[in-house]
This record gives C-alpha cells, sequence and structure tokens, in this order.
C-alpha cells in the first residue's frame, strides 16, 4: 500500500464502507479500508491521521458482534463513528445504547446544535439519509448531542476535546446534503491533515516506486482494450521504457474487428503489443459446449495457456486490478474474514505475490480514478469511457454452443447497435453498457411476401454505477426503432428484435 498519510476506514461490514474511503479521496486524503480486526498498531502508525469507523448490519448486542479494542480512542488521533461505529463508540466510552421503538430508515432530518468542529458552520436542520434500529439513548461522559433527529433521537454526539465524532447517519452518501461538509470538517478540522492526494501525486509515487522494484527487468501483461489495462499499458510503457511486453490474445469471442482496432490504438498510444491469434484453439474447445460455466472455464484455462507459451519467460506479471478487486470483504459473523475469490487472486498468482513478481500498479484506485490518470496519460475519451467487455466474450453472450454462425450473427448486431447509440455521444457515455445477445430461439416472421423462420435478437442496455446492480435505459422510442429496423433489414438471419427491460436484480446483466 501507499507509504502516504492517510485516513483508515476500520469496516465493520457496511455497504458504505467504499464509498467513505472515495469520499475522502475525493477531499484530496487518501484513505484506505481495513478490518475491523486488525492489530491496534496499525493504527498507531504515524501516517494514519485519522480513523473512521463505518457502519454495518449488526448491533452492539449481538452475542458475536464485531468490536474495535477502545484502545483505538485513546491514540490520540480523531475518530468519526458512522452508524453501527456510532453505537460502538458510545458502547466502548460508557454510553448507552438500546434497541430503539422507532426506526429511522431512509431520508430523514436533523436539528445540528453546533458548537462542534465536526458540524463547524452547519448548524440548523440538515436532510440526511438514515438506516438504524439500535440508537445512542445516554451519552458516554464528556460528550455532548450534536445532533438530534425529529423523533428526538441522538442523531450526533462529540467530545471536542478527545477528538471523538460520532453521527447516526451516513454523511457518506449523496442522499445526505452537506455530507461532503461534514467530512471536510472532520478530515481537515479535526484531524489536520493535508490535502496532498491526487492523480498526479500518485503517478510520481507509483512511478518510482515500480521503477526501484523492476529495474531493468522484464514485465509482461495482457491487454484487453478495456479501460484498466489500455491505461495500465501506457502508464507502464512510459516507465519501463522498452522492458514492457504487451500481449493481446484473439480468443476468437470478440468482436467485429476487435483485435485490429486494439493493437492500432495501443500501437498509435506508444505501445508495442504482440497480437496472438488463438481464435481456432478456442473455438475448437468451445465447440459444443452449452453450459456458461464450461465456457468461462474453457476459455479462462486456454487463456493462460496461450498467454504463458507466448511470453516464455515470466519475470514480472503485471495485472489491472483495482482497489475494490482486493480489499478484504469482512465477515461480521465471526473472526475469520474472507477475502471474496477474483481472477486476479488465484492460487498461481498468490504465489506470484509472495514472490514479489505481480505490479499492479491500480491496486489503490478505484475504476474513476484509473479513468482520470488516462486522461492525465492523454489515452482517447473512447478508451477511458470505454464500456466493460467480458473476458469470456462473446460466448456468454449466445446461449447454447458457440459457433461460427453465431458470432457472425452477433458480431453484426452488436456492431450496429453501437454505432447507432453512438449517434448521442453525451448519452451514449451514461450507458454502464449496451450489447446483443444471441437467443436460442427462432420464431416465425414474414419478409415481402416470404414466410421467415429466424433468429431472435436482444437488446442489452443498462445503466449502473458499478455492476452490482443496474437498470435498464430508457432510449427516444427512435433510438430503439432505428437499431431494430437495421439489425432486421442488414443482418442476415434474424427476423426479431425485443429490448430486455429487467433490472439487476433480479436478472443479471449478462444473459450467459
Ligand atoms: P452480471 O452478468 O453478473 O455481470 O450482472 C456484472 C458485470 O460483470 C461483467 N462480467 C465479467 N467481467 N469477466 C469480466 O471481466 C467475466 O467473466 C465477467 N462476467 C461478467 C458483466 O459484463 C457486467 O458488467
Amino acid at each position: 500500500m501507499l507509504e502516504l498519510d492517510k485516513v483508515v476506514v476500520l469496516d465493520f461490514g457496511a455497504q458504505y464502507s467504499q464509498l467513505i474511503a472515495r469520499r475522502v479521496r475525493e477531499l484530496g486524503v487518501y484513505s484506505e479500508i481495513i478490518p475491523y480486526n486488525v492489530p491496534l498498531e496499525k493504527l498507531a502508525d504515524p501516517r494514519v491521521k485519522a480513523v473512521i469507523l463505518s457502519g454495518g448490519p449488526s448491533s452492539v448486542f449481538d452475542r458475536d458482534s464485531p468490536l474495535v479494542s477502545e484502545k483505538v480512542f485513546s491514540l490520540g488521533k480523531p475518530v468519526l463513528g458512522i452508524c453501527y461505529g456510532m453505537q460502538l463508540m458510545a458502547h466502548l466510552s460508557g454510553g448507552r445504547v438500546v434497541s430503539s421503538k422507532v426506526r429511522e430508515y431512509g431520508h430523514s432530518k436533523v436539528t445540528v446544535s453546533g458548537g462542534s468542529a465536526l458540524f463547524r458552520g452547519l448548524e440548523g436542520s440538515l436532510k440526511v439519509w438514515m438506516s438504524h434500529g439500535d440508537v445512542v439513548e445516554t451519552l458516554p461522559p464528556g460528550f455532548t448531542a450534536g445532533a438530534r433527529s425529529e423523533n428526538g433521537l441522538i442523531a450526533a454526539m462529540a467530545d471536542d476535546q478527545r477528538g471523538l465524532y460520532a453521527v447516526q447517519f451516513h454523511p457518506e452518501v449523496t442522499h445526505t446534503d452537506r455530507g461532503t461538509e461534514i467530512l471536510s470538517n472532520f478530515v481537515f478540522g479535526a484531524a489536520k491533515c493535508e490535502k496532498n492526494w491526487d492523480m498526479h501525486r500518485f503517478i510520481e509515487e507509483k512511478s518510482k516506486e515500480i521503477k526501484s522494484r523492476v529495474g531493468d527487468r522484464p514485465v509482461v501483461m495482457a491487454v484487453s482494450g478495456g479501460v484498466d489495462s489500455t491505461v495500465m499499458a501506457v502508464f507502464l510503457g512510459r516507465i519501463l521504457k522498452g522492458t514492457l511486453h504487451c500481449v493481446f490474445v484473439n480468443n476468437g469471442v470478440l468482436r467485429m474487428n476487435e483485435e485490429t482496432a486494439v493493437v492500432k490504438l495501443l500501437t498509435d498510444l506508444g505501445v508495442k503489443v504482440d497480437l496472438v491469434d488463438a481464435s481456432g484453439l478456442f473455438l475448437g474447445a468451445l465447440r459444443g459446449v452449452s453450459d456458461p460455466e464450461k465456457k468461462r472455464k474453457i476459455i479462462g484455462k486456454n487463456f493462460i495457456k496461450v498467454f504463458l507459451k507466448h511470453v516464455r519467460r515470466l519475470e514480472f506479471l503485471a495485472q489491472g486490478t483495482l482497489y475494490p478487486d482486493v480489499i478484504e470483504s469482512v465477515s461480521v459473523k465471526g473472526p475469520s474474514s474472507t477475502i471474496k475469490t477474483h481472477h486476479n487472486r488465484v492460487k498461481g498468482i498468490l504465489k506470484l505475490i509472495k514472490e514479489g513478481r505481480i505490479i499492479e500498479p491500480f491496486c489503490e484506485l478505484f475504476k474513476d480514478e484509473v479513468r482520470k490518470i488516462g486522461q492525465e496519460l492523454g489515452v482517447p475519451d473512447s478508451i477511458v469511457w470505454r464500456q466493460p467487455f467480458p473476458g469470456p466474450g462473446l460466448a456468454v453472450r449466445m446461449l447454447g454452443p458457440v459457433t461460427g454462425e453465431k458470432l457472425r450473427v452477433l458480431r453484426e448486431s452488436d456492431a450496429i447497435l453501437q454505432e447507432e447509440l453512438s449517434r448521442d455521444a453525451a448519452a451514449y457515455r451514461k450507458i454502464w453498457q449496451s450489447f446483443c445477445v444471441l437467443l436460442p430461439v427462432r420464431s416465425v416472421g414474414v419478409m415481402g411476401d416470404q414466410r421467415t423462420y429466424q433468429n431472435a435478437v436482444v437488446i442489452r442496455c443498462v445503466a449502473s454505477q458499478d455492476g452490482m446492480t443496474a437498470d435498464w435505459v430508457e432510449f427516444p422510442p427512435e433510438t430503439l426503432r432505428r437499431a431494430s429496423s437495421r439489425i432486421v433489414n442488414e443482418v442476415k438471419g434474424v427476423n426479431r428484435v425485443v429490448y430486455d427491460i429487467t433490472t439487476k436484480p433480479p436478472a443479471t446483466i449478462e444473459w450467459e
């Protein structure tokens, strides 16, 4: 992790922990999330300037509720408790937490009484986002109530002398008006952090670190043409000068002309890349396979095989891992914290990590921060704002076995869809993903005077923040009409186009 001053977010299993770290970074201060049960010495590190206790689904009354040592309040560092974090602070400091008869969920209003550094400039009524069942009934000694809810419940407390602050609501979500100001009061007012985190600083620090680690030894990486790998290739290419070896594998399930477009783009950006055409191998291995999980495994396994065979010598491997992929997701049900198994954390990779042979320049960053680096490095908007495309590609966008004919139909349909949607560049940027899916059904149609019996194509367009939840996109009718009409007219074998109007959950984004 970066050797910078930081605000640490102790994670008690909140869905919003990442959002807290992100808001602090947006203020210009580096922030990291760590599990609630790390040894206290980690927090005693002088680079840790302040601690935030996150919310979480537990109650301090649960038998196995996640706790932290009360010594965290005597480290001499400002602490901010949010939601469960506030209850914990009260519980551990001699206050009384009770299960409230009035539950406060969603939009709410609090009255800030002022006087505390946390609410400087925010006295009066404040719209906030609440989500709690328990409540602090009696303040711990030394604390005063900084805010009360419409129900008269304590909504914030502070002991300014000791730099201890807590809010029952969530300042990190956008539904809380002026939440950023509350966090800013904590980070700059109470914790006196310096504003020194920006992408420029990050690029400088990271470049130094990688240069000293790698020297002139070779680094290999796979590129996909997506945002993360492209920005990383440009970034590493500039630092490593000639020792970076990029490989693009054509797995046979790419979109129309994708391999040539990606190689050209990277070459134009000054990145040398080897194009390995293994489409025959992949399509052969996929022949007759319908099960989507099997398709994924075949593609994943063959990818590693082809990549390693091509690079021959592997000294350092660079991966475009992002922060949300690697932070530990806390299991609040017990002391053992679980780590989500991500494809960048499989056994072989873990071994390389131990040996110090994995380079992951972006593993402290969120996606939007990688986009900012891309912009700093002059990567074109078409890449910086590129939609995610799954590793198993079109194989998971056609139901049933992969065939050359189905790939043709899908590629042509998808190319038309992208062309139509990108006519409105601003609207296109707001779409998380837009693509076609080929169904394993045929239906009757009529073209001219002829009866047809052909394929049905689904258009799927979703808006999303992170792919975890998604909503379908509402287009002007004309947009869908044009795309549909062009697909049935121009793509041989398609006589029906439907639009998917399902959210995630309960559906997923891809159809598989
Ligand atoms: P689902 O279909 O689960 O997808 O709602 C969520 C997001 O993840 C992408 N996705 C993948 N990305 N490798 C990837 O890099 C994969 O195997 C993979 N499968 C799904 C999907 O496109 C969506 O953005």
